[in-house]
């Protein structure tokens, strides 16, 4: 099987079934950002109200910089990790003053602002951007790890690097935001790590794991 086959297959049962969210409504690099903070800890369905409440509220990075405090978390009860949000209230700060409310376009410059990881600055990067970069979270690791027998250790940090590297590799050129955002709803309906059901996956044939049926070694997590 070749990449661009896995690519093909991949985007195909994307834009067939991919599912409608807000924050898939347009490619705003904010849009993306506040949904991808929410998502870190929270299901998508959780999130969906919140992140429509938190737009209706703070439409722009100006009204999130501009926001009382006890307003901004007024709008996060519930989701909890609250430092999340007070970091995007300093990270638009940040935009504003030493960037005069321009986005970086680069995961690098993204991961400058406060609160923005190796993740959501992939996330970004790839959605708003159209930058091929990978965007490695606890689905991707599952995810990949399955599809090509990575053994690597997943709590060690290194790992990331290793990930990001084999995905830079795979990862659509053409449309690398629908990748990586294929990826995630991968790990959340076929490739999940409790009710997995890799029989009837759109990636079946590339999960080299699942055709070997050691689905259960990957990903390797040696800590506990
Ligand atoms: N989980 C994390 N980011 C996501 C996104 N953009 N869409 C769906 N699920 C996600």
């Amino acid at each position: 099987a070749t990449i661009k086959e896995f690519q093909t297959t991949l985007l195909a049962w994307y834009d067939a079934n991919r599912r409608d969210l807000p924050w898939r409504q347009d490619h705003d690099p904010y849009h993306v950002w506040v949904s991808e903070i929410m998502l870190q800890q929270t299901q998508v369905n959780t999130v969906i109200p919140y992140y429509q409440r938190f737009m209706a509220s703070f439409p722009t990075v100006e009204k999130l910089a501009q926001a009382p405090e006890e307003q901004l978390l007024k709008a996060w009860e519930g989701l909890g990790y609250y430092s999340r949000v007070r970091n995007m209230q300093r990270a638009a700060r940040q935009l504003l003053t030493d960037n005069g409310g321009q986005w970086p376009h680069t995961k690098a410059e993204l991961q400058k602002l406060v609160g923005i990881g190796p993740y959501t600055a992939g996330a970004i990067a790839s959605i708003a951007f159209n930058q091929p970069e990978p965007a490695v979270d606890g689905n991707a690791f599952r995810v990949f790890s399955q599809l090509l027998e990575i053994d690597a250790d997943i709590t060690k940090p290194q790992s990331r690097s290793l990930f990001e590297e084999v995905i830079r590799k795979i990862i659509s050129k053409d449309r690398p935001g629908d990748f990586n955002q294929a990826i995630m709803d991968l790990g959340s309906s076929y490739m999940t790590a409790k009710n997995p059901d890799n029989e009837h996956s759109p990636v079946k044939k590339f999960n080299q794991a699942y055709l070997d049926g050691r689905l259960d070694e990957f990903p390797v997590r040696s800590k506990r």
